[in-house]
């Protein structure tokens, strides 16, 4: 079954009522491939990708199972979206509440007449797109692999004197050069103290013997994000971050270890915070365990104390427990695993033992 046909049946898509899709990562799922602008219109019997010139061309290539439909400066994406409704008799418009802004949605609205209902679609196609098919998981796990080998090549090049900013270029490049079409999401080094910061931008600071160096990367292939964090000592670490990292590795291997259908998210979430909490560091690990990953590097569902969705086979989520310490630094340790009946398989192969450089 096609995405597009998994929507259809997941709506009971009858005739009279149709679908629009705006979000990008949404049309790339239902058109199974297309990456320009415009919108997406599905209804009972026709798919259609409106979009303008600059795009047709490829839209028709990346999307053949779709009519595609350019607008010209009689007609905007909103005028052709309307006479296709008109076409198939559209009574209701299913639409992305979550996503069009208000000024947006008046101007759909004004297009297609007071006549059509309009009805959020509730997140349809991120639901489809929380079970990956065998075809996203064989994607996904290329990506996860140019990134575990991206690790393994970057260590020999770390050393005293080199900054943040230089890792960071010396790792995009290997995974590009990998393989990689891009990355997932802007790779995150966080040296010595700047550890402390989840989600640092990497800049000047020059590593230094006795650095902790966090490193939170992924490549992205055919659309596919992967998601990876490993912390690496440069020099021997001090005590307590010796401490840090045994207690963030021991509650990500428990966690990953836990990780399978069936489970309930936040059960999965709280089982790191009581290994991080019982070991003296409350408070310290303020973000949530992990998130789903594919198209968008941070999908539903989440490894979080706010998330009580059944983890279902297919769902590839990451587990990333961390503890940050201002003014020391910090850890975190993340693989991207695929959920399965009976446990998980871990897409991000990279060592997890701490690696004294
Ligand atoms: N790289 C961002 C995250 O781990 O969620
Ligand atoms: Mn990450
Ligand atoms: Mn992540």
């Amino acid at each position: 079954m096609t995405a597009s046909e998994r929507l259809r049946d997941l709506l009971h898509l009858g005739t009279g009522v149709a679908v629009v899709v705006h979000d990008p990562s949404n049309m790339f799922y239902l058109t199974e491939g297309y990456t320009g602008e415009g919108l997406v219109y599905l209804s009972a019997d026709r798919q259609a990708i409106i979009t303008d010139s600059r795009y047709t061309e490829a839209a028709e290539r990346m999307a053949p199972d779709f009519t595609v439909i350019t607008v010209d400066n009689a007609r905007d994406h909103n005028h052709c979206l309307a006479e296709l409704m008109r076409e198939d008799r559209i009574a209701e418009l299913r639409f992305e509440a979550n996503y069009l802004s208000v000024e947006s949605f008046d101007r759909l609205r004004g297009a297609i007449g007071e006549d059509v209902t309009c009805v959020p679609l509730e997140k349809a196609p991120q639901k489809l797109r929380e079970i990956k098919t065998p075809s996203e998981v064989l994607i996904m796990r290329k990506a996860a692999n140019i990134t575990s080998e991206a690790f393994r090549a970057i260590l020999p090049k770390i050393r005293v004197g080199m900054t943040e900013k230089e890792l960071q270029i010396e790792l995009d490049f290997t995974m590009l050069r990998l393989g990689a079409d891009g990355n997932a999401f802007d790779t995150i080094i966080a040296s010595g103290e700047n550890g402390s910061l989840p989600h640092a931008v990497p800049g000047s600071r020059k590593l230094c013997a006795g650095d902790m160096i966090t490193m939170d990367f992924g490549a992205k292939v055919g659309g596919y994000c992967s998601d990876m964090t490993r912390t690496v000592a440069l020099g021997q670490p001090g005590e307590e971050m010796r401490r840090v990292y045994d207690t963030v590795l021991r509650a990500q291997t428990l966690c990953v270890d836990a990780l399978a259908a069936g489970k309930n998210c936040y059960d999965i979430d709280r089982l790191a915070r009581d290994v991080i909490d019982a070991r003296g560091f409350a408070g310290r690990f303020g973000h949530g365990l992990g998130h789903a990953v594919g198209i968008d590097i941070h999908e539903e569902p989440r490894l979080s104390p706010k998330c009580h969705e059944i983890l279902r086979p297919g769902v590839v989520i990451t587990v990333e427990p961390g503890v940050y310490i201002p003014g020391l630094g910090g850890v975190r340790i993340e693989d991207t695993c695929l959920v399965k009946e009976n446990g998980c398989e871990t897409l991000t192969t990279a060592d997890k033992q701490l690696i004294i450089l």
